[in-house]
């Protein structure tokens, strides 16, 4: 119950003498208790040494108050689905980076590997933004794996080639792709959900980087390629 109280996940409806703990998911029960009972009471007394205490409570409330705001502005409902897709997207994006990095071979390939290790960890990290934003916005990460496919826009598709350059083209399809995705969102929120918009601005300038990355190597390849010929 601390974890679920900690997340900021529930609504807390309170009167003088309970306390309603009542989740805005389907994943957890809504729990009721006594406010008398909470010196007398283990668990509660574990979560008041945790100090969750009423100012925790208050904090909650206030971030519930966030939410409400955001509503006045623009559909959080259709936020959170949008974020969503992008989670997927970037797990997606963080295998293909680590599949790649795995199997690539030809011109560059130390480098090229390299520079997909790196990809690899920063689409992580999108993911970890996006997921910490959708629990701030009371919505639900998307829980299971199966549903990535579902969800997302940019695919993954399994590497016919493990050349460097097929490897390469494949992955500017996903920046691209990527790129426009982050684009929406930094439409949709801007000027609305300030901080949305600041994460999905963030990652943008990111995934414009990580194009460009792999159309350098592009070009490097196609140069050596070149003057291999003229020699
Ligand atoms: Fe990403
Ligand atoms: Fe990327």
């Amino acid at each position: 119950m601390l974890n679920a109280l900690e997340t900021g996940k529930r609504n807390l409806i309170c009167s003088n003498k309970q306390i309603i703990i009542q989740p805005t998911t389907a994943i957890l029960r809504p729990f009721t208790f006594v406010k008398s009972d909470l010196s007398q009471n283990k668990r509660f007394s574990a979560l008041l040494n945790n100090q969750l205490n009423i100012y925790n409570l208050n904090f909650k409330i206030m971030a519930r108050e966030s939410v409400k705001i955001l509503q006045g502005k623009l559909d959080v409902e259709s936020l959170i689905s949008q974020l969503n897709a992008a989670l997927a997207e970037e797990w997606l994006a963080y295998y293909q980076y680590w599949v790649g990095a795995l199997v690539v071979e030809g011109a560059m390939r130390a480098d090229v590997q390299s520079e997909f290790e790196e990809h690899v960890e920063e689409e992580r990290k999108h993911a970890q933004l996006l997921a910490n934003r959708i629990i701030e916005l009371e919505g639900v990460p998307v829980l299971d794996p199966k549903k990535w496919f579902e969800l997302a826009r940019c695919k993954y598709d399994a590497p016919q080639e493990f050349d460097s350059i097929s490897l390469l083209k494949d992955n500017v399809a996903s920046e691209r792709c990527a790129i426009l995705r982050y684009q929406e969102i930094a439409d949709f929120t801007n000027g609305k959900d300030f901080t949305t918009c600041d994460i999905a601005k963030h990652i943008l300038a990111e995934e414009e980087e990580h194009e460009q990355d792999l159309q350098d190597y592009l070009t490097d390849i196609a140069r050596m390629k070149k003057s291999f010929l003229e020699k």
